[in-house]
Parts: C-alpha cells; sequence; structure tokens
C-alpha cells in the first residue's frame, strides 16, 4: 500500500467525478487535424469510456479543429447526467495545422459559443483559459485580461466553472484573484515533473490538478524502470505511469488520451495496479 491511497472519485466544481477521465485529443487526425482515420473506431472510444463509468472528458475545438467536439456530441449526445465535460479555449488552428494565439475577448468569446454550438449544449460544464507560454511549459506573463473576459462569460451563465491551463503559480493565483479556479491542467508525468510543488499547494486548496500529457504524449515515456516496476505487477508501463500519478496526490484527475479501445480498458484498469513504497521510490527517482 503506498502513503496516499487514492480514492476513486474528486470534486470537479459542484460535480463528483471519477479519477481515472479520458482525453478527447487523440481523437482527432494525424496531428491533431482534421477527422480521424476510423471515425466509427472514435465512437467506439467514446461509448465504451462512458460505459466504463468515466464521467470526466477533456477536449476542445482546437482539436481537428472541431472534430473531437463533433464527435463528443455524435457519440454521447444527450449526455448521461453525470458526464462532466472540461473544454479549453485560447488557441485556434491555421489552415496549415499550426496552433496560433487566440485570447482577445472577441476570440474567446466566439471560442465559448462556438463550443456551445459544437458540442451541442446550454452551458458549459468547464473550461480552461489555456494560457500560451511556451507551447507546453508557463510563462510568467499576465492572464488577467483573457480570464477576466471568461469570468464575464461566466456571469452571463455560459460556463459554470473556470480553469487555467499551462500556468505558472504566480498565474494561478492571478487567476484566483478575478474568480475561482477548479482546476490546473498543465504539462506533468513521470518524467516531466516540474509542477511538483504546485500539484502540493493545489492540493492544500482543494483544487484539481490534471496532468495533460500524462503518458509522456506523442511519444508515451519509454525506461527500464518503467518495464521492471510493470513486470513485477503484471501491468503494463503505461499503467505503472497513470498509477504513479493516482497515487503522487489526491487532487490528481487523470486524463489519458487514446484512439484505441484496447488502450482505454488498459488505462482505466491502471485505477486497480498498487504500487509498494519500494516501487514509489525507484520511479520517483526517474
Ligand atoms: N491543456 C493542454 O495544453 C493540453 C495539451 C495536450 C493534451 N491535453 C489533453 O490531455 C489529454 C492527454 O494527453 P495526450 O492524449 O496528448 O497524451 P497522453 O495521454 O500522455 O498519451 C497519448 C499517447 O499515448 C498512447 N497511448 C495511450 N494509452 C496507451 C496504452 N495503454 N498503451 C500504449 N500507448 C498508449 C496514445 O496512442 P494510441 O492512440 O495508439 O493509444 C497516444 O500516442 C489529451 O487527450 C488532451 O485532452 C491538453
Amino acid at each position: 500500500m503506498t502513503a496516499t491511497q487514492p480514492t476513486t472519485s474528486i470534486t470537479l466544481g459542484e460535480r463528483l467525478v471519477k479519477r481515472m477521465g479520458y482525453g478527447a485529443m487523440q481523437l482527432a487526425g494525424p496531428g491533431v487535424f482534421g477527422p480521424p482515420k476510423d471515425h466509427d473506431g472514435a465512437l467506439a472510444v467514446l461509448r465504451a469510456a462512458i460505459a466504463a463509468g468515466v464521467n470526466h472528458i477533456d477536449t476542445s475545438d482546437f482539436y481537428g479543429p472541431f472534430v473531437t467536439n463533433h464527435l463528443i456530441r455524435e457519440a454521447l449526445a444527450p449526455y448521461p447526467q453525470d458526464l462532466v465535460i472540461v473544454t479549453k479555449v485560447g488557441a485556434r488552428r491555421g489552415d496549415d495545422a499550426s496552433w496560433l494565439r487566440a485570447d482577445s475577448p472577441e476570440e474567446l468569446t466566439d471560442a465559448v459559443h462556438s463550443n456551445l454550438r459544437n458540442l451541442g449544449v446550454d452551458v458549459l460544464d468547464v473550461v480552461n483559459m489555456r494560457a500560451w507560454g511556451n507551447m507546453h511549459s508557463p510563462d510568467e506573463s499576465s492572464i488577467e485580461a483573457p480570464f477576466s473576459t471568461l469570468a464575464k462569460l461566466q456571469q452571463q451563465g455560459l460556463i459554470r466553472h473556470l480553469g487555467v491551463s499551462n500556468v505558472s503559480a504566480a498565474q494561478v493565483a492571478e487567476a484566483q484573484g478575478i474568480a475561482p479556479v477548479v482546476c490546473v491542467q498543465n504539462h506533468y508525468n513521470l518524467v516531466h515533473r516540474a509542477d511538483d510543488a504546485l500539484i502540493d499547494q493545489l492540493a492544500g486548496q482543494g483544487i484539481a490538478y490534471v496532468p495533460f500529457f500524462p503518458l509522456g504524449g506523442f511519444s508515451p515515456v519509454q525506461s527500464q524502470t518503467l518495464n521492471d516496476v510493470a513486470s513485477e505487477l503484471a501491468a503494463t508501463p503505461m499503467q505503472v505511469a497513470l498509477a504513479w500519478l493516482l497515487q503522487r496526490a489526491p487532487n490528481i484527475l487523470l486524463i489519458p488520451g487514446t484512439s484505441s479501445v484496447a488502450h482505454l480498458q488498459q488505462n482505466l484498469a491502471a485505477q486497480d495496479v498498487v504500487l509498494s513504497p519500494e516501487q514509489v521510490s525507484r520511479l520517483n527517482s526517474l
């Protein structure tokens, strides 16, 4: 047993969600651009996630663009009562698949309305303000202007809860000075641990921390230690990477991404993988 044995659900906004959720980004075409290679296969992944009890899905209009939101709507609407869909704004896609900053008041307002339309809902459960930073790590620029725009859209009743993504501790504090923050979504996994202090700080405040690239992203983490621990537990290396995140802190919610039902099922089963303190300490030293 580890020191932090995970509970299965934690609060996100006013809703209880399972700690093992699903990230929909991998459902779009190559480079997160265009339609999936296998449309029906993508619908099957979403439906299998819900059938297995997942009630937290992460998405954005800029995956595709619009592709993952359309797939989510096609596969799952009318949505289960307990499903929390988290989307994000702050970027858009160029015609050449580039990722472009889009956080002016007009762009953010359009993005919120576009997410509402594409998901087919009247209110967005949670919207993350995705700060631009250095693509996958934050900078210290102010997020006051874009986050204030989202706070106004929340006051208009278009958004239930707000989160922030790709942010530093100072940027989280800046956002909290404007409106409550229910989740922080940053790059974090076994081998990318810049947020260790931030995770503990947010745990103390009861705020969910949602690592993006929990498996390492487009090139999942590879390590002999991970393989060794996996074989000791008759688990897969990816299951061990997820189990390590679950034991890391009680406020961590997982959204591993996959385009495969088999991988989805393996990832969900990671919640049953129990790491010993000795295995955790070997993994910590990666
Ligand atoms: N806020 C942000 O800026 C931001 C940035 C990136 C991502 N996100 C969100 O975070 C979610 C998770 O990140 P991610 O999907 O990019 O990366 P990830 O979850 O770390 O890894 C996804 C990769 O791992 C593979 N994979 C998944 N399960 C596997 C398994 N059991 N065995 C072997 N390979 C497996 C997937 O390929 P297969 O499809 O073949 O399984 C895919 O290549 C995204 O879906 C998205 O919702 C947010």
